[in-house]
């Protein structure tokens, strides 16, 4: 479709579905070579048969070893990682008073330290060709918090907080990092909510509907790309103004 990535590698996490998936493909139009790096198998193998210029990896954000090998791999065969997707997260949400400390941890270890895995073992990379861009995926319940997502609202400031840090620390080197910060799309993760709840949400967005994850991909591009070349440590919500 156009030529914004041309030549870049991307990594995009959790790449297999949803937004990260939209992701991909909008980056792959853009002439960029995507690794699809996601935690379920069958799911990567069906995401690159639908991108041209992608390549399947399988890779679990919590498990360093796994993230080390997608590295290693790409930069041999690329030789360059220019662009970091911190796409991949879960829920696993219940009110304070009943929430398990598995679930805690599990979307801990995912949402937050996750980001922290892929970022520390990528960044050496980026600081050697001394540039890169790095998007990570907050959300408005990282700006609001929610009701019934202790764990994952937590992670979800705490990615801002990665990317006011991170901003600081590497846009001297020439890499950027920012967040974005989705409202409500409708992926897989979305439409495991209660209808009730979910046709409020449209009500109170003040486009009067759920964003898509198409919509959520080109934020992403604009942030990776060069356009955003003097952005630095933003988390841009896209939510239709739902906080309004
Ligand atoms: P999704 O559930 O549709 O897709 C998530 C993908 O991440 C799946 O392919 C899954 O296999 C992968 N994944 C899960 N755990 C992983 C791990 N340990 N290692 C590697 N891959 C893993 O999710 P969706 O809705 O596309 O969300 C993507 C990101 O956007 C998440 O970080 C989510 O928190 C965030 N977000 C989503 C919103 C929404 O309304 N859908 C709103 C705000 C933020």
């Amino acid at each position: 479709m156009g030529d914004r990535l041309k030549g870049k590698v991307a990594i995009v996490t959790g790449a297999a579905k949803g937004i990260g998936f939209a992701t991909a493909q909008r980056f792959a139009q853009e002439g960029a070579i995507v690794i699809v790096a996601d935690v379920n198998p069958e799911a990567v193998k069906s995401a690159v048969a639908q991108i041209p210029n992608s390549e399947a990896h399988v890779m679990n954000v919590t498990d360093r070893a796994s993230i080390q090998a997608v590295v290693d791999q790409v930069m041999q065969q690329h030789g360059r990682i220019d662009i970091l997707i911190n796409n991949a997260g879960i829920t696993q949400d219940a009110r304070l008073i009943k929430m398990t400390e598995a679930q805690f941890d599990s979307v801990i270890d995912v949402n937050l330290k996750g980001v922290f895995n892929c970022t520390q073992l990528i960044v050496p990379h980026m600081l050697e060709a001394g540039s890169g861009a790095i998007v990570n995926a907050s959300s408005v319940v990282g700006l609001y918090g929610n009701f019934g997502q202790t764990n994952y609202s937590a992670t979800k400031f705490g990615v801002i907080g990665f990317t006011k840090t991170w901003a600081r620390e590497l846009g001297p080197k020439g890499i950027r990092v920012n967040a974005v910060c989705p409202g409500f799309i409708a992926t897989e993760m979305v439409k495991a909510m209660p209808e009730n709840i979910l046709k409020d949400i449209e009500k109170r967005s003040w486009l009067g509907r759920l964003g898509t994850p198409e919509e959520m991909a080109n934020v992403y591009l604009f942030l990776a790309s060069d356009e955003a070349s003097y952005v630095n440590g933003v988390a841009l919500e896209a939510s239709g103004g739902i906080s309004l």
